[in-house]
């Protein structure tokens, strides 16, 4: 038996368990799966020490394979402690000799404990979801700047973080936006976000979403996502934003929007979605209707005002898992997954079709800061367009749908100014 990579995982006997459900996933990524393939003849990451902090899922590990077989050697941690699936991370060990420090519940201290082993793996690329790891190679870390070559980020939040980096002057790498790929947020946030969302709501909770009033704060790309859903299981919507143009499409959209101060009386679940902290803060709970349900499925676990309500009410019971009761006052509240991504938590996250497009951005970013190491400077980049195109319509072949050309004349009218009226 070959020996096994660096690990922390829960169980190694989870393994076979976890390599069906890295299988089932697999199948349902024909982008990822093609890049795969021609990673494999090509190696465009031959020989470079990578380090990922994702959430450990079933198609984190069908991009791990990928960029293996693009030469890399690997070393994956959680980018959240609650969203690891215990049994890929095993098969991630056993089956794929790949070093994976993850384990579904860690504290905060494991949880950086385990960023900092993938760091000690020196890496040349890293890839984060929610800019942890680059974040604490600039903070703790620094030493090992000057191996890094590129790093790329999967999510909204951890690209605002890196754009503040850029805009005060101490971000230290090239990094790309994967986020910002049209072929991911138009899809994976939106299309994603909304539908495991719901899913990890009615996971933890069984409740019957029709006839129930939801309040979705954020409508950015998952808020509409989130919103869309929750309207075709029977809710009603209400959309609170703070942005008068995102408000404004919400109206048109057809959601009541209101001010949280108003929604927080009428609701009956809410969801954080803004990437902000306390949209939903102890004031608003305080106007909670009893029975309230508080799910967030933004980046961090700060966009429900957890501490506060804590502070006020204690630490809750917990009912069923990642339902903890709170009583406040003479009210009840429920808050899912202890306020961090009730997706990832309390169900599986992105279902892989999604994932498939959004990781496909990711292996080629890798691929797209090797070839272009030393050409690019220290700020935040996104793929050319032509990834987008690209990853788009190997998408829509796999879905077995059509894809209508422009005529050589249509083309040119399109380019030229001399038509008109
Ligand atoms: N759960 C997941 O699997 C998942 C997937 C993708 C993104 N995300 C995360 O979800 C969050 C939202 O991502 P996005 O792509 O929709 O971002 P976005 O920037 O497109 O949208 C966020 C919206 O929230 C609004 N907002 C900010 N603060 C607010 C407040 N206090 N009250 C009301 N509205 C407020 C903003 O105006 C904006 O319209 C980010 O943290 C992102 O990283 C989670």
């Amino acid at each position: 038996m070959k020996s096994l990579p660096k690990h922390d995982v829960t169980d190694l006997k989870l393994a076979d368990q976890g390599r069906l459900k890295i299988d089932w996933a697999g199948r349902q990524m024909p982008v990822l799966r093609q890049i795969q393939e021609r990673f494999k003849k090509q190696k465009p990451l031959r020989g470079i020490r990578l380090a990922a902090c994702l959430h450990v899922t079933a198609e984190t590990a069908n991009l791990m394979l990928a960029l293996k077989a693009g030469g890399a050697s690997l070393t994956l941690c959680a980018s959240n402690p609650l969203s690891t699936q215990d049994d890929v991370a095993a098969s991630l060990v056993k089956n794929y000799q790949i070093s994976t420090f993850a384990i579904k519940g860690e504290n905060n201290q494991i949880y950086y404990k385990h960023l900092n082993r993938a760091l000690a793996f020196k890496p040349q690329l890293t890839m984060d979801d929610g800019a942890d790891l680059v974040t604490l190679l600039h903070t703790k870390k620094r030493s090992l700047l000057k191996l890094v070559i590129g790093s790329s980020e999967e999510t909204t939040t951890g690209v605002i973080r890196l754009r503040a980096m850029a805009k005060d002057g101490v971000l230290a790498v090239p990094v790309i936006a994967a986020n910002d790929s049209q072929t991911k947020h138009l899809f994976d946030n939106r299309y994603g976000t909304g539908q495991s969302t719901i899913d990890g709501i009615l996971r933890a909770t069984n409740i019957l979403l029709a006839g129930k009033t939801v309040v979705v704060v954020g409508y950015g790309y998952c808020g509409k996502g989130v919103a869309m859903r929750a309207k075709g299981m029977g809710a009603q919507v209400i959309v609170v934003e703070v942005d008068p143009v995102r408000a404004l499409e919400a109206a048109m959209d057809g959601f009541a929007v209101e001010a949280m101060e108003m929604a927080a009386k009428m609701g009956d679940v809410f969801v954080t979605v803004t990437g902000g902290k306390h949209g939903i803060n102890l004031n608003h709970m305080k106007k909670m209707k009893d029975g309230s349900i508080l799910a967030n499925a933004g980046h961090f676990d700060v966009e429900i005002d957890v501490r506060a309500l804590k502070q006020q009410a204690g630490k809750g019971q917990l009912l069923r898992p990642f339902v903890r009761q709170f009583i406040l006052g003479k009210k009840k509240l429920y808050l899912l997954a202890d306020g961090r991504l009730v997706n990832l938590s309390a169900a599986e996250g992105h279902p892989a079709e999604v994932m498939d497009m959004s990781f496909a951005n990711q292996a080629l970013a890798a691929e797209f800061l090797v070839k272009n190491q030393g050409k690019l400077t220290s700020k935040v980049y996104v793929l050319p367009a032509s990834v987008d195109q690209m990853v788009a319509k190997l998408k829509l072949k796999s879905m077995g749908k059509g894809l209508q050309k422009l005529t050589a004349s249509q083309e040119r009218y399109l380019n030229s100014w001399q038509e008109g009226t």
